[in-house]
């Protein structure tokens, strides 16, 4: 396989850009990812793939849950402040106000338009990420009519 090619084809794949977030015993991390789906309409399950030894991945792994924040198509700016490691200051994460989700604690986004918490049911260790399954437990949703980002138009990729 030729490793170039290989690289433009997967970044083919349509994306969309969300902030996934964990809380475990009073510590949060947070993170922008792409790689996320859903897989199954009962239950309601999603997949996301989670870097192997990044924050995010330890506290999901901890409690066994995630939130996905729903960012909004003007959000770009938004998403930039979470590729960098969580930080907590008040009631502000990556300086971006947040509120804990019902069931995992973790921070729900609360300028983003919809959110969804997931317990994790299936952990696939594979690779230099782990497949996170997960069925969707809580949902919210603040502005009905928005539209989400989808990562092609930010102009970053990540996959290939
Ligand atoms: C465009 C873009 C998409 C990303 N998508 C993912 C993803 O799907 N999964 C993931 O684990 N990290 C993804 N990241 C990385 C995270 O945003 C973030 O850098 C990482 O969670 C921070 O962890 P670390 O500082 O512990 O390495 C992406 C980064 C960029 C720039």
């Amino acid at each position: 396989m030729d490793e170039e090619t290989k690289k433009r084809v997967l970044r083919l794949i349509n994306y969309g850009l969300y902030i996934m977030t964990a809380a475990s015993q009073g510590e949060i991390a947070a993170g922008a990812v792409n790689w996320l789906s859903q897989a199954s309409f009962k239950p309601p399950l999603v997949m996301a793939a989670v870097k192997s030894g990044s924050r995010l991945h330890e506290l999901i792994e901890k409690s066994r849950g995630f939130v996905v924040n729903i960012l909004r198509e003007d959000q770009k700016s938004v998403a930039e402040a979470f590729f960098a490691p969580s930080k907590v200051e008040g009631t502000t994460i990556n300086g971006y106000r947040f509120e804990p989700a019902p069931r995992t604690g973790a921070p729900i986004l609360i300028d983003l338009p919809a959110w969804f918490e997931v317990l994790v049911t299936d952990v696939v260790k594979r690779g230099d990420h782990t497949i996170f399954v997960g069925e969707v437990v809580e949902v919210g949703l603040r502005e009905a009519e928005a539209r989400s980002l989808v990562l092609r138009d930010t102009g970053w990729f990540y996959g290939g």
